[in-house]
């Protein structure tokens, strides 16, 4: 991401604006989007005043508050792959950055986590290896969370990704699929599966000078 220092960044989709107050630590001038105002009551009790970031509610894929080429850096993490209208998001991330700025943004990985994906498990609960169905499913489908409460999740294949990506004008300039660090697996053995498939992927835009 390099340095943040003095530059002014969007985080896109802020939640409790956990990743806007390091940015902001960091002496960027944070401004921080989410469209739930609870999130955005939460991130504003958790956040000091003297950090300066600005709070405003909004949806991802029509910021018209904000001004073209407004941004330096915009980040956005685990928020695209729950967005209806994704590609219209990344036209306003567009939009809003400056010539050569930056647009950097996590997902679940689209190849792993799929409508039919999870553990195929031996009776006794040992995990076997990962499932995989329904890869070129792409629209709304519902994901358990336990017995009771459902998610509603958004699918798209990777090429659906991409290519909205470019259609939006974008040059891709770094992919990351991320694995645990030994300081993670320490205090988190438990992760140490992450090592057999990728949850998350991220990806490293930039808008053409
Ligand atoms: C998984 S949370 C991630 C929050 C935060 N980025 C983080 O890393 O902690 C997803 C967030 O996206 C927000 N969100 C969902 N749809 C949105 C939209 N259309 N526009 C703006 N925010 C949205 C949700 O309210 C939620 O706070």
């Amino acid at each position: 991401m390099g340095t943040v220092k003095n530059k002014k960044v969007l985080d896109a989709g802020c939640g409790e604006g956990y990743f806007s107050r390091i940015l902001a630590k960091s002496e960027a001038a944070v401004t921080a989007v989410d469209y739930s105002e609870k999130m955005l009551e939460i991130a504003k009790e958790r956040t000091p005043i003297d950090l300066g970031i600005e709070y405003r509610h909004g949806n991802c894929e029509d910021l018209n508050f904000l001004e073209d080429n407004s941004f330096d850096l915009i980040v956005s993490n685990m928020v695209m792959q729950d967005l209806g209208n994704y590609e219209k998001a990344f036209q306003e991330m567009y939009r809003l950055l400056v010539d050569g700025g930056y647009f950097i943004f996590s997902i679940l990985h689209p190849c792993f986590v799929t409508p039919e994906s999870g553990w195929e498990k031996t009776k006794d609960g040992v995990k076997l290896h990962w499932n995989v169905d329904k890869y070129f499913y792409e629209g709304v489908y519902e994901q358990k969370l336990g017995d009771k409460q459902k998610m509603l999740l958004f699918h798209r294949t990777l090429t659906s990704y991409v290519n909205n990506i470019i259609k939006a004008g974008f040059t891709l300039e770094g992919l990351i699929e991320p694995k645990p660090s030994e300081e993670m697996l320490s205090k988190y053995p438990s992760f140490e599966e992450d090592f057999r498939s990728a949850d998350f992927i991220v990806f490293k835009l930039r808008k053409k000078i």
